[in-house]
């Protein structure tokens, strides 16, 4: 069991989910904001509170399949709990947090910077400068640790106004203002953050884009737009932080949908491809590569879809692939041509049981050697450096009588996964750079927003609907983590 000697062990979040603040130290309203909580287990989702052209109140599900209606608007309504208001408070708590990840042995730390704090409206003509203020104090806070700063420039995030003014990413505004806010973060920036990540999970626009625009689901050229603009907005991201710094390392993040087709029959074989490059490969061709993939201009040509470009626009693509590969990677799932079996759950979205597979307690497939097929796969498609910056389990933690919390089932998870890890390297020969195992320190589900949903390495005291002291307590795998980083693996020889 070795890993390479600078290997990044390290842990992710993101901004909406953990840091709170919502509206202190001039933060703007973000789309986020606005999102409700949810029960993953008695199928009660999120919803987006909104207000009609007439001023009628309503609220729709955060999900795929929904849209904001024409001429409503996203807003925040006292009535309900919107968990990423107060999050898990990082914006009060970061320097406790940040020694807790230095007593783990971090060389590495994934966080998300909240646009909003920057730009509160998106469109503001100068920045806010104790938003910029506050993360310079987190990036010193890790550089004085040795922790390397792995920074997401967009993390599920949309200034609100930016939505409801410009109808978010359908506008080719959005993508100008989203490269201003890119360009004063480069530069303020600049020698403390080398490592960044334009977009979270960009496979997972139709999410963005429900989130930042209006019918969008049902007009597919308006979706293709938008999502050009921001492929786009990534490539100029990617153009910029090596023209403010030659030193930056800028990567993208896409969530890793391993799929595998239910049998051998060649029908299921090419719904496995489909499924593939709609949701997957398509993202990672046009980062990689700095071009839109044939089989997408066939499907625009049967659509009738006709993408507004400008010149340079081209270019801007070309120049602007990925330095790195990041991705999320928490289960694999299986894709049929009739969709005929049990359904099971999964990030982002299920697929039909795999029978070899436990799941975890919200219905995700379990699957390590998944990881080790990802890796293999990413790393011969596209031969760039590959980061994990997402991995883990969500499980319901419980305060034993000594106070103390026994995750066993969490090292058990992990440990898996990193065994597979250690295999692609040593093995296949893979270039793997880091480690982010998710939520690090507890924070709210995306998908459910829930808490009880944990993945991390450190608990905090706060239950569904907001409750709770917010105070940080070590789990077993906190202890466990450690001795990982410390021996850089060599703890997990023989498992
Ligand atoms: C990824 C996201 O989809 O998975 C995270 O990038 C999210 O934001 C994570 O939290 C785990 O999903 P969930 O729904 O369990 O929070």
């Amino acid at each position: 069991m070795s890993f390479p000697k600078d290997f990044l062990w390290g842990g992710a979040t993101a901004a909406n989910q953990y840091e709170g603040g919502y509206n202190l130290g001039g933060k703007g309203i973000a789309i986020a904001d606005t999102i409700t909580g949810g029960d993953g287990i008695n199928n009660i989702p999120r919803f987006m509170t909104l207000k009609l052209a007439d001023g009628t109140k309503t609220k729709i599900h955060r999900g795929f399949d929904t849209e904001v209606p024409k001429g409503a608007a996203a807003y925040v309504d006292s009535n309900y709990y919107y968990p990423s208001h107060v999050a898990t408070d990082f914006y009060h708590r970061w320097k406790e947090d940040i020694h807790l990840l230095s007593e783990m042995g971090y060389k590495a730390f994934r966080l998300s910077i909240n646009w909003t704090r920057i730009f509160p409206n998106g469109d503001d003509l100068v920045p806010n400068e104790e938003g910029l203020q506050f993360y310079d104090d987190i990036f010193d806070e890790c550089i004085k640790y040795g922790i390397e700063p792995i920074v997401t420039l967009n993390h599920f995030d949309c200034p609100l106004n930016l939505a409801t003014k410009y109808d978010g990413w359908s506008s080719r505004q959005t993508v100008h203002f989203f490269i201003k806010y890119v360009e004063t973060v480069f530069k303020r920036y600049k020698g403390k953050v080398k490592y960044w990540m334009t977009f979270n999970e960009i496979n997972f626009l139709r999410d963005y884009a429900m989130l930042g625009i209006t019918e969008a689901i049902s007009n597919p050229q308006k979706l293709a737009q938008a999502i050009y603009h921001v492929l786009l907005a990534s490539a100029k991201a990617v153009k910029l932080g090596h023209e403010v710094d030659s030193e930056n390392k800028v990567g993208m993040m896409i969530a890793y949908m391993l799929s595998y087709p239910q049998t051998c029959n060649p029908d299921d074989v090419l719904a496995d491809i489909e499924f593939s490059k709609d949701l997957r490969d398509f993202y990672l061709d046009v980062q990689c590569r700095g071009y839109y993939p044939s089989y997408k201009l066939k499907e625009f040509e049967r659509q009738g879809i006709e993408l507004e470009k400008l010149p340079g626009d081209h270019q801007d693509l070309l120049d602007g692939v990925v330095d790195y590969i990041g991705f999320s990677y928490y289960n694999s799932l299986i894709t049929s041509s009739n969709d005929f079996g049990e359904e099971a759950g999964g990030n982002q979205m299920g697929g039909l049981k795999n029978p070899y597979l436990v799941e975890t307690e919200w219905g995700w497939p379990i699957d390590p050697i998944g990881l080790r097929i990802a890796l293999n796969r990413l790393w011969n498609q596209y031969q760039k450096p590959l980061m994990i910056v997402e991995n883990g389990l969500g499980a319901k933690d419980e305060i034993s009588e000594d106070g103390k919390i026994y995750d066993d089932y969490r090292i058990d998870y992990l440990e898996k996964h990193i065994i597979e890890m250690e295999k692609a390297i040593n093995i296949d020969g893979v270039n793997l750079i880091g480690y982010m195992p998710w939520g690090c320190i507890d924070l709210v589900s995306a998908g459910t927003g829930e808490m009880r949903k944990r993945y991390g390495f450190v608990y905090v005291d706060m239950d569904d609907s907001g409750n709770g002291s917010l105070n940080r307590i070590p789990k077993k795998s906190f202890y466990w983590y450690k001795e990982v980083i410390k021996t850089n693996g060599e703890i997990l020889k023989g498992k």
